[in-house]
């Protein structure tokens, strides 16, 4: 496995792969999971070759958000990939992404309008813009994001179809505990009581999928009833259901039949989880 912390080192890999090779790509920002692993695998099944990056992008973070505290396990990481048998690793310094302050920012407008857009503001500008930077540095046929981040993954289909990308957009389902909590790097401030809180996140969503397949319940009814059911003590940053294309809210006297997310971010202990299913 290469492992490059420099552009230019990349780019010299780059010029030796011949040009009928796929080249897959998982961005990720390391402290990686199963869920990350998952989409590894998914690159290989897919692909000649699968890269990955690890890279904390600062642009994404808000000024009151975990960027100090984020988790950091190179050495880990760099194992698991190993084992996966990936065949390079990008993992460059902020001074090598950002050498100079950037007056560039990408931004794909209405799709940030809500849900985790709307609460973090800027977030999604700075996912897309280091994603861009990114592409245009690994140069990959297909790019490979979990649906956990199904917001993200929406904003990025749209900014490559929108910019002519001709890189493929990947979702790969959303990998689960045991307890059903979708996996993600700031599951690790959980502490175990905080985790049987949050494992009634994918209860409820599968409760609120149940009650739209198989009832007449308006968005207001459904979303109510789980909050009160699994959520009374929780801070809720958003719980809706949405156009699943649009990403706009449902209304609330809505009846929801198909098309449609049920999603939310919780604050659970020290972690602001997210997760969602789709119909
Ligand atoms: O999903 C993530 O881990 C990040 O948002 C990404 C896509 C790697 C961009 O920094």
């Amino acid at each position: 496995m290469k492992i490059f912390r420099k552009i230019k080192e990349y780019n010299e890999y780059f010029k030796g792969i011949s040009k009928d090779k796929i080249v897959g790509f998982v961005p990720t920002m390391g402290a990686l999971h199963e869920g990350h692993l998952s989409l590894v695998r998914c690159s290989k099944k897919q692909s000649n070759i699968t890269g990955v990056s690890i890279f904390i992008n600062p642009l994404q973070f808000g000024p009151s958000e975990d960027l100090d505290s984020y988790p950091k396990q190179e050495k880990q990481d760099l194992k698991l990939l190993e084992n996966e048998n990936v065949d390079f690793v990008f993992i460059p310094s902020s001074k090598e992404m950002y050498p100079e302050k950037m007056l560039t920012n990408v931004k794909v407008s209405k799709l940030q309008d809500n849900l985790c857009g709307a609460k973090r503001p800027g977030h999604f500008d700075g996912v897309t813009t280091v994603v861009i930077k990114l592409f245009n540095i690994i140069r990959p046929d297909k790019a490979f994001f979990g649906l956990k981040d199904f917001q993200q993954y929406t904003i990025l289909k749209k900014m490559v179809n929108d910019l002519n990308f001709h890189i493929d957009i990947i979702g790969c389902e959303i990998i689960r505990e045991k307890d059903g909590l979708a996996m993600s790097s700031r599951n690790k401030y959980l502490t175990e009581d905080d985790r049987k809180i949050a494992s009634n996140i994918n209860i409820a969503l599968k409760e609120g999928m149940e009650l739209i397949k198989e009832t007449n319940y308006s968005v207001k009814e459904i979303i109510d009833k789980l909050k009160t059911k699994y959520f009374k003590d929780v801070r809720i940053d958003y719980f809706w259901v949405y156009d699943r294309y649009k990403l706009f809210p449902l209304q609330e006297g809505d009846i929801p039949v198909k098309d449609i997310v049920i999603t939310g971010a919780f604050f659970i202990g020290k972690a602001r989880l997210i997760d969602n299913m789709r119909l």
